[in-house]
Formats: structure tokens, C-alpha cells, sequence
């Protein structure tokens, strides 16, 4: 690498002034490098020690493949990718954990998605943990994420954690988002001195559109690179679970990647992040609107769902739903007695 200086394990950019570990070293840490990244950060995943004997519980029923976030740091050093997607309500949860994500997150796109809103600053906490509790009611291996709305976390920090562990408790998530860099990394600490695990999430953060003055990639140019590669370490020090790079070029998304220990989860972010996350919406044509250029859709439900509807609407005006064998009928016995009855009523009426 021109300009950079190797020193050990540990290359000092004379550019960005700080030093990072180079994507040569990430590749090839060894298996005593592995136990301590696991040991340090991610809980120690390498056995499942408990101090009590887990009683029913959905998440170890050893019916599939719990993920967690020391799961997720396994899979970064295997580099093993990781496939998120959004999902907001039961149904889907349901759909898309046995397809085999491994993580879910309950994005605030659910504003516009689910709800209708232009953006997402509208939505509220109240708004956001209905549904995160549905979709916790279909997960059974996927990590759930919730994200925390906009000013659920602004305010201060005391609030911040409030609204957190309601996340947790009521909701039943099992991660916390929280939108922007190293201006947040003390509140980060915060929620996690509180047992819960926060994802980050840097670069395009929809939550500060009207600073932003717009949908922008960020990160263009070389004072945005630095300022997101400070933020992608701050945040990785303040100990993030993982951390969502949105709509940043494909080349600053490789280096943070490759600097950080913690999994980068790339939306708009290019090929190198260690898992992609898309928006269930946006890959089944469900936005009414034209797709971003990261979007890759899967399939067309707009498309689907619109037969459908149509094909039942001309059925029922055509009379042909409900057919017979769709209707209930009564008994023999009591359709004969009604029968009795019925013609008595006009033997009378005669
Ligand atoms: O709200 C959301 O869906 C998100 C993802 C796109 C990362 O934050």
C-alpha cells in the first residue's frame, strides 16, 4: 500500500493519521487470534456456558441454529457472509427465519413501508415496539433487530437506555440500532453497560435526511472518508455488535471493513462488507416506486398480490365464489327439521 507505513500487525496511514489493521492480517489471523477476538468482545462463544438450566425456553429448544452476536463474530472470521433482511410483521418473520437469515431487523423504514409515511422521523417508539413484538413471535433462529426511531435517543442518554431496554423487555429484541458515528459512541457505551447489545449504523443515515439535505452517498470524497473511517473506529471501540454501512462506495465500506473487528452489514456498500442487508419491500416490489441502484429484486408481489385480489373481485361478481363445496351446511337432521318448520310457515300464510 503507497504511503503507509507496516508496523507489525498494524499499519499507520500517515493520511488519515490513525492506524488500522490491514485486510492482509484480517485474512489470515490465526486460531489464537480467533480465541481472543471471540473471548473478548463476543461473550466467549466458543462453548454455551450457562449458570442455570434453560427451562423451554425458544431459544435453546436445539431445534436449529440460535444465531447471536458472538455468532455473528464467528462468521466475520470465517468469513462466512451474513444475510439480514428487514420484516415487520409476524408473517414475514416467520417466512424469512426459515428461510435462513441470520439476522431480522426491524427497521424504522417500517414508517414508510408498512405505515406511509414520507420518511422515517414520524415514527414512534410505540409505533416501532408493535411491531417488534410480532415479529418476535416467528423468529426462532434469526437475531432480532430493533431499531431505535429517531429522537427515542436523542434527548439524552438516561432516556436512550429507557427506551432500550423496553425494546428488550416488552419488544423481546435481542440488538438495539442506532443511527450515526462517533458522536455516538458514549451513548453506545451506556446502552451496553446496560446489557444490551446496540448495532451501529453509518454513512447514509435516513434519520438525518434534512441535514443531510438529502438521500446522499456519503463519503465521496477524502474528508467524508476520513470523518466515516473515525466514526467505523469509534464505534467499533465503543464495542457495536455489528455495524450497518448505508450507501457509502464500495471502496471506504472494504476498508472499514477490513478495519474493524465488529461485522459490517452493507446496504449500498459494495461486495466486501461481511453480510448485505436489503429491505423486504424493496427486494418484492413492494415500494410503488422505482428501486435504488443497490436494490435487487427477487421477486414481484405487487404483481402477485394483484391477480389475486383481481381474480377474486371478478369471482365475486360473477357468483362464482363461494361455491357450494366453499360453504357450510347444516346437519341432515337439522335441515330436515328446518324443512318441517319452513313448510309449515307458508301452510299457514295459505
Ligand atoms: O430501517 C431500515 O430498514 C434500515 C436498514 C435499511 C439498514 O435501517
Amino acid at each position: 500500500m503507497e504511503g503507509i507505513e507496516n508496523i507489525g500487525a498494524t499499519v499507520v496511514d500517515p493520511f488519515f493519521g490513525y492506524s488500522y489493521n490491514s485486510p492482509s492480517v484480517i485474512q489470515h489471523v490465526d486460531a489464537t487470534m480467533r480465541a481472543q477476538a471471540l473471548s473478548a468482545r463476543g461473550g466467549g462463544a466458543l462453548e454455551d456456558i450457562m449458570s442455570l438450566t434453560p427451562i423451554g425456553g425458544r431459544l435453546f429448544d436445539g431445534s436449529g441454529h440460535k444465531v447471536t452476536t458472538a455468532s455473528l463474530r464467528e462468521q466475520k472470521l470465517r468469513h462466512d457472509p451474513i444475510t439480514c433482511i428487514t420484516a415487520y410483521d409476524y408473517a414475514a418473520a416467520r417466512l424469512v427465519d426459515e428461510a435462513g437469515v441470520e439476522m431480522v431487523l426491524v427497521g424504522d423504514s417500517l414508517a414508510q413501508t408498512m405505515l406511509g409515511y414520507e420518511n422515517t422521523l414520524s415514527v414512534t417508539m410505540d409505533e416501532m415496539l408493535h411491531h417488534v413484538k410480532a415479529v418476535r413471535r416467528g423468529l426462532k433462529n434469526a437475531l432480532l433487530i430493533a431499531d431505535m426511531p429517531y429522537g427515542s435517543y436523542h434527548v439524552d442518554s438516561k432516556e436512550a437506555v429507557v427506551n432500550a431496554t423496553r425494546f428488550v423487555k416488552e419488544g423481546g429484541a435481542e440488538v438495539v440500532k442506532i443511527e450515526g458515528g462517533e458522536k455516538r459512541a458514549d451513548l453506545i457505551r451506556h446502552i451496553i453497560d446496560a446489557e444490551i447489545p446496540v448495532a451501529g449504523h453509518i454513512g447514509l443515515t435516513p434519520q438525518s435526511v434534512n441535514v443531510m439535505g438529502g438521500y446522499k452517498v456519503q463519503g465521496k470524497n477524502l474528508g467524508g472518508i476520513e470523518q466515516l473511517m473515525r466514526d467505523a473506529v469509534a464505534l467499533d471501540s465503543a464495542g457495536v455488535a455489528c455495524l450497518y454501512l448505508e450507501g457509502i462506495p464500495r471502496e471506504v465500506a472494504a476498508m472499514i471493513t477490513a478495519e474493524v473487528s465488529t461485522p459490517t452489514i452493507g446496504i449500498g456498500a459494495g461486495p466486501e462488507c461481511d453480510g448485505q442487508v436489503l429491505v423486504f419491500h424493496d427486494i418484492l416490489n413492494l415500494t410503488f416506486g422505482p428501486p435504488a441502484k443497490f436494490v435487487r429484486r427477487y421477486g414481484d408481489a405487487a404483481a402477485l398480490i394483484t391477480h389475486a385480489v383481481q381474480a377474486f373481485r371478478a369471482d365475486v361478481r360473477s357468483h362464482q365464489y363461494p361455491s357450494d363445496e366453499e360453504s357450510y351446511h347444516l346437519p341432515k337432521e337439522t335441515k330436515a327439521g328446518l324443512d318441517t318448520v319452513l313448510e309449515r310457515k307458508r301452510a299457514m300464510r295459505r
